[in-house]
């Protein structure tokens, strides 16, 4: 019996497979490696390269290995770039999400957990945020999102597939072997570190005037080593005959902008050069989990996921592996 891990090769994906592996999971992963990293994957473990809704690729998946249910990480995730692109999103995460969940249904795998994500919120009128919150998504990516958690949804009622959606705040962070490496780079945490070790020469900060104590926007950060214990809570839930759910997974505390620097400043010891400029459309000026919900159901327990740690633990990926994955 063996997980289908989609998106494996990337960031949350790679951490994830490396965890499952660890726990005696069999794990076969299917990324297209357009944002993700052959080398993030482990040599040993099956690895197809191709998109996630090809519906030939997978029979032969399903052909060649026993696959009792699914992480789907794949998908794109940048915020800006579906504004900019957004039938591309809509392909990519909706159309493609669409095959692969009707295959595999139709193959007799009924447990799905799924990367859902807090921009399905769009900017929600109190924080913190808890599960049942209207969603309204002031983006593209958050829209193909919300529709993939609806599909679910339907496809449950109508043939009794079990999923459970876990709604992530920011991940970051990075585990012994697999960190945080996009390009493009949008994500804070990253990028604080750049311009630290004067990868990129100053730290653009979008925005100066949120209604928050600095004026800078204010995120919820998940230990990603965290965030892959979830996806291995949620598989044994399904497992184990549990109903299908929508999660949060954040810690309830939440940190600007202006915080997270001065954070990498202590950690790596260097300056971090800023520059303040317009923030960008979209992006809420708060975005903090109700996260009870996730300890309450999956009896999960983020024990990596303070600032500092976060911090440290790609900071020290990154000393190691000052280009990547590149060889
Ligand atoms: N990083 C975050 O803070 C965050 C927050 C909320 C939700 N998410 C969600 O978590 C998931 C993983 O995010 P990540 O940060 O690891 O992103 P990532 O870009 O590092 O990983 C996504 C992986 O999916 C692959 N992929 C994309 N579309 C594909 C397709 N159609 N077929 C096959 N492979 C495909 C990419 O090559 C990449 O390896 C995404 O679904 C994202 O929307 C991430």
């Amino acid at each position: 019996m063996a997980v289908l891990v989609t998106g494996g090769a990337g960031y949350i994906g790679s951490v994830t497979v490396e965890q499952l592996s660890s726990k005696g999971e069999q794990v076969v992963v299917l990324d297209d490696l357009f944002r993700g990293h052959r080398p993030a994957i482990s040599p040993g473990i099956p690895f197809y390269q191709g998109r996630a809704g090809d519906r030939e690729l997978l029979k032969r998946i399903l052909r060649e290995h026993h696959i009792e249910a699914c992480v789907h990480f794949a998908a794109l995730a940048y915020v800006g770039e579906s504004v900019e692109q957004p039938a591309k999103y809509f392909e990519n995460n909706v159309e493609q999400g669409v095959a692969l969940i009707t295959t595999l249904l139709a193959a007799g795998v009924r447990r799905i957990v799924f990367s859902s994500t807090c921009a399905t919120y769009g900017e929600p009128e109190k924080t913190p945020i808890a599960e049942d919150t209207p969603q309204w998504p002031t983006n593209p990516y958050g829209w193909t999102k919300l529709v993939i958690e609806r599909m679910l949804a339907s496809l449950d009622r109508a043939h009794s597939l079990k999923f459970v959606a876990l709604r992530y705040f920011n991940a970051a962070g990075a585990s012994e072997h697999s960190g945080e490496y996009h390009e493009p780079e949008s994500h804070l945490v990253p990028n604080v570190l750049r311009a630290a070790s004067g990868e990129i020469p100053v730290l653009s900060v979008f925005g100066k005037s949120y209604p928050t104590p600095d004026g800078t926007a204010i995120r919820d950060y998940v230990h990603v080593c965290d965030l892959a214990d979830a996806h291995i809570l949620s598989l044994e839930r399904l497992r184990a005959g549990g109903t299908s759910d929508f999660i949060n997974l954040g810690t309830g505390r939440g940190y600007s902008v202006m915080e997270v620097i001065e954070c990498g400043r202590k950690v790596t010891g260097r300056a971090v050069p800023i520059r303040i400029e317009p923030p960008r459309p979209g992006d809420p000026a708060r975005l903090v989990a109700d996260a009870s919900k996730a300890a309450r159901v999956l009896g999960w327990k983020p024990t990596k996921s303070d600032l500092a740690t976060i911090l440290r633990s790609q900071w020290e990926w990154r000393q190691r592996n000052p280009r990547g994955y590149a060889a």
